[in-house]
């Protein structure tokens, strides 16, 4: 099912750039782009680290970032990501005691809310709090790493959204390139996150081009 109306948008997760650099390369992928994917992680909900608010307050874009909040506890850091400049946090629900109290929180911020679920939660998890949510994140790997491959056994909960009448933003995450992106789109995905396929392209600006489908 595709969404006609609904515009197709790019993001490029940061997680593949080069971290001593990171300026230059959001500059290099901006002008094609329609977000910026930050990846958090804490080494607790995921087993690797990466950054926190305080690299991301230096981070410059004319775009909105979308912060992928790879932690336990987000409540205890959405404050510091919104006040860092995040356009939309995005928490994990297998992270949140309170699912439907961080989404409130984060509105209360001044941000738009997401949630994320991983490739084991069923989109049922989280059918109760659609109403709050800006955007789901389908994870389409196993959150914490870059470079992985697609799991396509996860589309399905793109139409499932779709199906239940969901018409906020739906973003893919994980292994998603040129081929990966029109699956997503077909089944009614609009937000394309892609890491290593964008940086790690010799043309950024064609890799982000094929991303739209
Ligand atoms: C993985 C991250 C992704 C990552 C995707 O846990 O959430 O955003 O950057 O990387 P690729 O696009 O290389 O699979
Ligand atoms: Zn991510």
């Amino acid at each position: 099912m595709i969404l006609s109306n609904m515009e197709i948008k790019v993001s490029p997760s940061i997680l593949s750039a080069d971290f001593g650099r990171l300026n230059e390369e959001i500059a290099s992928v901006e002008p094609y782009s329609d977000t910026i994917h930050v990846d958090v992680m804490d080494g607790h909900f995921v087993p690797n680290i990466t950054l926190g608010a305080p690299v991301v307050k230096c981070l410059k874009s004319s775009l909105p970032l979308d912060v992928h909040l790879m932690i336990e506890n987000p409540e205890k850091y959405v404050e510091d990501f919104v006040k860092a400049g995040c356009d939309r946090v995005i928490v994990h629900y297998e992270a949140c005691k309170d699912l439907r109290g961080v989404l409130e929180q984060i509105k209360a911020l001044g941000a738009k809310p997401g949630v994320a679920i991983k490739p084991m939660t069923p989109v049922s998890a989280i059918i109760d709090d659609l109403d709050l949510i800006d955007l789901v994140l389908v994870m389409t790997v196993e959150p914490g790493f870059g470079g992985q491959a697609f799991m396509a056994d996860q589309v399905h909960k793109i139409t499932e959204l779709r199906e239940a009448g969901f018409e906020g933003d739906i973003g893919v995450d994980g292994g998603i390139n040129g081929e990966t992106a029109k699956i997503c789109i077909e089944a009614g995905a609009n937000v394309l996150g892609a890491g290593s396929y964008v940086f790690g392209a010799k043309d950024r600006k064609a890799a982000l081009d094929s991303l739209r489908g």
